[in-house]
C-alpha cells in the first residue's frame, strides 16, 4: 500500500473533542468503540482508552515501518509550524493563534504517544485506505473522519466521497453516527456539491445534518460538521472491544441510527477549527 500524498497531523484527544463537537464525557460513556479513519498520527487512540473508551484508528499510513512514519509526522509538524509562522490565525485553532509553541507542543505529545502506542499495540492501528475498511457492518459506536474526504478533493472526487461515506456509514452501529469535518478544502473553498452529494445519500437511506457545534473549550470557535446516520434502525450488533473483527468480506450497505444525542458543542491542510462556509 502506497501512502497518498496528504499531510500527516498528530492532533491530541481534546483538538478531536473541539473538532466533532464531542467531550471527554461524552467519548468515556459511547456503549461501543470509536473508529477514527483516517487516524494519521494522532494521540486520541492512547488518550481514550484512560477515558474507558476503545479507539480504532483506519489509516494508509499503519503500512508503513515506523520510522516512516514518524518522519512524515515530523514534516507534518513542519509544514504547520511554518503555515503557523505565516498566517497563525488560519491555520491554528482559535485561541492558539498567538500560542502557537504551545499548539505544537501538543502536537509533539500526541505523536509520541501515537509512536508508543502503536509500537505497542498494533492490533489497534489498522492499515486500510477507504472506500473499503476491513471492518464488520455495525462495528463501531462512533466513527470520526477529519481532514481527508472533503480536504482533499484531488484525492476524492465526488464519487469516491460518496463511496467513502457509505463505508463509513456501514462500519458504524445502528445506533450510531458518522462525524465528518471539515466540509472546505485546504483553500476554505466549501465543497461545491454538498447539496448533491447529501441527496444521494438520502437515496441511500442514510439521513444527514449539518451541525453548527460549538468547541469543547472557550479557546475554539464554532464550526460546521456533518453527520450520517441510517435511517432505518436496526438492532444493535455493537462488538465489545475484544470482539472487533477485521473482515475482507465484501462491503454491504446497511441502513440506519440514532444519535449521539445533541453535542454543544482544518492545509497545512486545515488545522484551525474556524467556522467556515457551507451549504
Ligand atoms: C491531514 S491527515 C488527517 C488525520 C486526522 N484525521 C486528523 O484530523 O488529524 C490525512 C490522513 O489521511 C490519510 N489518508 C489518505 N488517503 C486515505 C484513504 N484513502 N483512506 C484513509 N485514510 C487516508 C493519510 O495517511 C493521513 O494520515
Amino acid at each position: 500500500m502506497s501512502h497518498p500524498p496528504t499531510l500527516i497531523t498528530s492532533r491530541p484527544l481534546d483538538e478531536y473533542c473541539r473538532l466533532f463537537g464531542l467531550t471527554r464525557s461524552s467519548l468515556g460513556t459511547l456503549p461501543g468503540p470509536v473508529l477514527d479513519c483516517p487516524g494519521g498520527a494522532a494521540g486520541l487512540v492512547a488518550e481514550a482508552r484512560a477515558l474507558g473508551c476503545q479507539v480504532i484508528a483506519a489509516d494508509p499510513l499503519y503500512a508503513l515501518p515506523a520510522p516512516d512514519r514518524t518522519a512524515l509526522a515530523r514534516a507534518g509538524r513542519a509544514a504547520i509550524a511554518t503555515a503557523a509562522g505565516t498566517d497563525p490565525g488560519r491555520y491554528l485553532p482559535g485561541g492558539h493563534a498567538h500560542r502557537p509553541e504551545k499548539y505544537l507542543r501538543s502536537w509533539d505529545r500526541a505523536h509520541r504517544l501515537f509512536a508508543a502506542d502503536s509500537a505497542a499495540h498494533p492490533d489497534r492501528y489498522i492499515a486500510a485506505a477507504l472506500p473499503r475498511l476491513p471492518f464488520a457492518e455495525g462495528t463501531f459506536a462512533l466513527t470520526l473522519s477529519s481532514y481527508l474526504l472533503f480536504a482533499y478533493p484531488e484525492l476524492f472526487a465526488a464519487d469516491d466521497q460518496l463511496a467513502a461515506l457509505l463505508e463509513l456509514v456501514r462500519v458504524t452501529a445502528p445506533e450510531g453516527e458518522v462525524r465528518v469535518h471539515p466540509l472546505y478544502d485546504g483553500s476554505g473553498r466549501r465543497c461545491p456539491h454538498l447539496p448533491e452529494l447529501r441527496a444521494t445519500l438520502g437515496a441511500h437511506r442514510i439521513s444527514t445534518e449539518i451541525r453548527r457545534v460549538a468547541p469543547s473549550d472557550r479557546a475554539g470557535r464554532p464550526h460546521r460538521i456533518l453527520i450520517l446516520r441510517a435511517v432505518n434502525r436496526r438492532s444493535s450488533r455493537l462488538r465489545t472491544p475484544a470482539g472487533i473483527h477485521l473482515t475482507t468480506a465484501q462491503p454491504t450497505r446497511r441502513t440506519d441510527a440514532r444519535a449521539l444525542g445533541p453535542q454543544p458543542s482544518t492545509r497545512a491542510v486545515g488545522t484551525s477549527t474556524a467556522d467556515a462556509p457551507t451549504p
